[in-house]
Order: structure tokens, then C-alpha cells, then sequence
């Protein structure tokens, strides 16, 4: 037992501070996967260069880098593009030299060097959904935030939401038709960090991915869970687990919000297999191509990855360019 915590500052520490578990050496990717790693992470790695030509974007920025894997693959896809990766460690020993790298404070703080951008794409992959919020409880009709022992996980009623949360809320994701026990998770913090990572860039274009809800499907008990070693383990915000919680995207200032499929296609990921023709012609060709078809439709999956929300604001520039 130890002393219980709003769940937002528990939930920080777990993830962010000394001993948190995005510090440990294996990272994310030592856990669960992404988008953005592996054969997938190639594949949105030659759309996210094909958007930054779009956009007249001549570097990218990854926030919330993990161990530089999109920006591996985006350095071997696009050599001419500036690379900068942003995360809690330091620089990754394996990172190819000519990707920059900042390190953050993590959750909502970002780091102090990462200003004025211009001519750039920044992209931030499952990143929100790991920004720590307000997690609250619906008692006797009102919403109280919930506070979590770190050690145990067990969870108590707290004091009535302050003010902001309360706000957004009432905006977002009223209580006053759900029943007692009822979860919201406050997007707020994930708002607030939005607008700073927008409010970084003098001229360029935004873009968050992340799994998402809107005001006609917000989960009825919350989303927050956690992983360790691909597996999912009871929330306990004792820095040995991921801890995550699905984003409200609605809530967040945007030009466009789409699906991560239509995203993808619009930029030309296309999951046709190669021809069986080719196998005998260029077996290599064949295999390579197979796989990318195969890595393509992973990321276009509606029910996985192409379901997540592609949330994007442009910044210093007259319209968003489709
Ligand atoms: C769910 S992982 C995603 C990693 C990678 N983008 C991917 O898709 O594989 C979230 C990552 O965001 C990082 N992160 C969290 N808050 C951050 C912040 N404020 N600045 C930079 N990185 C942050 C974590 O350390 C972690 O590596």
C-alpha cells in the first residue's frame, strides 16, 4: 500500500519519472507493436516522405521517437530529408548519425529546444494516447477524479473534478446520462499537449495517429490499459507496464481528422500482391514485394491499424493541401 494519487500524476511518474518504464532499455517496441516498426514502419515511413513532399516539408520530426525505428526506415527511404527523433532517452546508440535527437521531458512536457519549425512534417505515432489524464468516476451523479495506489492499483473515489477538467467534461463527455461506476477519461492534458506541439511550429503541418474515440463511441468504461511484454496486465502505475488510454480526437484543434487507412491510401499505401508471374522472374522482387502487400495491409486493417485516427493541423500555410 502506498499513499493514493490523482491517476494523471501516478500514471506520470509510472511511465516518465526516474524509473519509468518508457526509460528502460528494451522500450516500447521490447513490449508491443506498432505502426511504426518493423516491415509496417517501412511502409509508413515511404508515405510519411511522400506527405512531407506534399507539404513542402523538407524535415520530420518524430516525437515520441521510441528508438528511432520510423526514423531508421525513413532515413534508408528518403536520404534527403532532415530527421530529428524526440523521446525520454538518451540518443539510441544504433540511430544512423545524421538523425538529430531531443530528449523530453515525456507525457505533456515537451523539450524546450524543439521551437520554431519551419518546413516540416511532425509526426507523432501513438503518442497522445500515452500523454497521462485526468481519469474519472461517475459517484452519486457527479464525476470525482479517481485516485490509484501505485503500488496496488487500487482505486478511491477523489475529490470532484477541478474546474478545467469539469469544463472539458461538460463539453466533451458530459456524465449527466451515465450511471454510477461510469469511466471518463479527460482529454484536457492530451489537448493542452497538442497545442504545444502545434504551437512549436512556425510553418509546416502536424500530424498525430493514435487510437481514438469521438462523442458518438466514447467507451462506456473508459480505455485505459496496460501492456507488459505484449501482454495485457492489470492497470498498476508501478512503472512496469505500459499505461494507456485512448484519445477523445474530437476534442483536439484539428484541420482534418480521417481514418489512418484512408490517410495511408490517400498517399498511395495500396495492398494489391504482386503477380504470381513475378515469382519465377524476380523471385527476390516477388518475396519483398509480397511483403510490403502484406505490411500494407496491416496498416490499412480497420480493425488495427487503419482504424486508428489521423488527426492533422497545418501550420503558417493558406489551406490543408488533400
Ligand atoms: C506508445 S510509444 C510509441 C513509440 C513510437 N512512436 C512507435 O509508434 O513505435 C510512446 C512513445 O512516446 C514517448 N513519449 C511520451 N511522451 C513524450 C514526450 N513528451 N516527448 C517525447 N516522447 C514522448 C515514450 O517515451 C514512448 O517512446
Amino acid at each position: 500500500m502506498a499513499e493514493p494519487l490523482p491517476w494523471r500524476d501516478a500514471w506520470h511518474v509510472a511511465l516518465y519519472g526516474p524509473e519509468g518504464f518508457y526509460r528502460a532499455a528494451d522500450g516500447p517496441a521490447g513490449h508491443f507493436a506498432t505502426a511504426a516498426q518493423g516491415p509496417l514502419g517501412e511502409v509508413l515511413a515511404e508515405a510519411l516522405g511522400g506527405l512531407a513532399d506534399r507539404e513542402g516539408a523538407v524535415h520530420v520530426v518524430d516525437v515520441g521517437a521510441g528508438r528511432g525505428e520510423l526514423l531508421t526506415a525513413l532515413r534508408a527511404a528518403r536520404p534527403d530529408l532532415g530527421l530529428t527523433g524526440v523521446d525520454v532517452v538518451e540518443r539510441p546508440g544504433a540511430l544512423p548519425d545524421d538523425i538529430a535527437w531531443l530528449r523530453s521531458p515525456g507525457g505533456a512536457g515537451l523539450p524546450g529546444a524543439l521551437t520554431d519549425l519551419e518546413d516540416v512534417l511532425v509526426v507523432a505515432n501513438e503518442w497522445l494516447d500515452v500523454v497521462p489524464c485526468t481519469v474519472a468516476r461517475v459517484e452519486g451523479g457527479r464525476l470525482v477524479a479517481l485516485l490509484v495506489d501505485p503500488v496496488t492499483g487500487a482505486e478511491t473515489p477523489g475529490p470532484p473534478l477541478g474546474a478545467d477538467d469539469a469544463a472539458w467534461c461538460a463539453a466533451h463527455w458530459p456524465a449527466d446520462d451515465l450511471p454510477d461506476g461510469a469511466r471518463v477519461e479527460v482529454g484536457l492534458a492530451r489537448d493542452r499537449a497538442w497545442d504545444d506541439l502545434v504551437g512549436r511550429v512556425r510553418r509546416g503541418t502536424v500530424v498525430a495517429a493514435d487510437y481514438g474515440h469521438t462523442r458518438g463511441n466514447r467507451p462506456p468504461g473508459g480505455s485505459l490499459v496496460a501492456y507488459r511484454a505484449g501482454t495485457l496486465v492489470d492497470p498498476v502505475p508501478d512503472g512496469g507496464c505500459d499505461l494507456t488510454a485512448h484519445v477523445a480526437v474530437d476534442s483536439l484543434t484539428a484541420d482534418t481528422v480521417t481514418t489512418q487507412a484512408d490517410a495511408l491510401r490517400g498517399l498511395g499505401v495500396d495492398a494489391a500482391r504482386p503477380s504470381v508471374e513475378d515469382a519465377r522472374t524476380d523471385p527476390a522482387g516477388y518475396l519483398a514485394a509480397l511483403s510490403r502487400a502484406s505490411a500494407a495491409a496491416s496498416l490499412l486493417d480497420p480493425r488495427g491499424f487503419g482504424g486508428f485516427a489521423w488527426v492533422a493541423r497545418r501550420v503558417g500555410a493558406a489551406d490543408w493541401r488533400t
